[in-house]
């Protein structure tokens, strides 16, 4: 897959699926801006990505900050001049059980996982429209087709991304614009380590693949919707979860 001279903005690329998708952009050819909170993870994947050969950009914003994300944009295209690729990755869970769920824990997770598309979004499609060309994929996910138990915000949450990004692909179409998602299912990261091992045979025994995927199954995923073999899909979802969901 070659990517050469574009230019790609991932949200959460310190660790996990993010650090993957970003770290497979820049095997193809594409510079990269990347968001975080955590300076130390941040440091480690721009290292990563610069060995590669690419250019890096690396910020400490949170997502739901629609004034820091404006300013960052702002300083980015100054640096690169343009955002050709769009992954919204970030994401947040903060899980309960919806009598014990605090209006905190609602308003936190739909401010970072859709607030934070929004604000992202909303900061690089001028340019897209200028250019007439843009490639943007919102990382969502299996729950989000689901429900699942003790995950009304997060599920809630990623259930919102599909009206977004069907809503964006019609409008954004006609500037030869797309907007897809990606469901992944149960990935081996972080976020899944905090699992007990009850909690994981119980997953397995669902998946017909029969195993956890990885963070490359979902970054391979993410990386054909924005390649040129992807041009003629948008508005949809690639699930990514071993048979779990179709
Ligand atoms: P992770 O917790 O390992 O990484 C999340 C990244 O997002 C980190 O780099 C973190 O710094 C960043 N982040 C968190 N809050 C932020 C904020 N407010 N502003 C900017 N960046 C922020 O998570 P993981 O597992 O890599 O998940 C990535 C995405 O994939 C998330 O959207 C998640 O909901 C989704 N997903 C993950 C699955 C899994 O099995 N791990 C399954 C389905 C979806």
């Amino acid at each position: 897959m070659n990517l050469e001279n574009h230019v790609a903005l991932v949200t959460g690329a310190g660790r996990g699926i993010g650090k993957t998708i970003a770290l497979h952009l820049a095997k193809a050819g594409v510079d990269i801006i990347f968001t975080n909170r955590n300076k130390k993870f941040s440091d480690q994947t721009q290292a990563e990505i610069e060995a590669i050969g690419r250019q890096c950009l690396a910020f400490q914003v949170d997502v739901a900050d629609a004034d820091a994300v404006n300013e960052m944009v702002k300083m980015a295209l100054d640096d690169f001049k343009k955002i050709d690729i769009l992954v919204n990755n970030a994401g947040i869970t903060q899980d309960n059980l919806f009598l014990r769920m605090k209006q905190e824990e609602w308003n936190k997770v739909l401010d970072v996982n859709l607030s934070g598309i929004f604000n992202v979004t909303k900061a690089v499609i001028k340019g897209m429209i200028r250019q007439r060309y843009g490639r943007i994929v919102n990382i969502t996910s299996i729950v989000g087709f689901t429900g699942n138990p003790g995950q009304v915000n997060y599920s809630t949450s990623k259930a919102g991304i599909s009206g977004f990004t069907k809503s964006l692909a019609r409008e954004l179409a006609n500037r030869n614009i797309t907007c897809n998602s990606v469901a992944p299912g149960f990935i081996e990261t972080d976020m899944t380590s905090e699992m007990t091992k009850e909690q994981i045979s119980a997953v397995l025994a669902q998946i017909p693949l029969g195993k956890m995927g990885s963070t490359d199954d979902v970054a391979n995923a993410v990386s054909f919707l924005v390649s040129d073999q992807a041009n003629y899909i948008t508005g949809t979802t690639l699930h990514v979860n071993g048979g779990m969901y179709c």
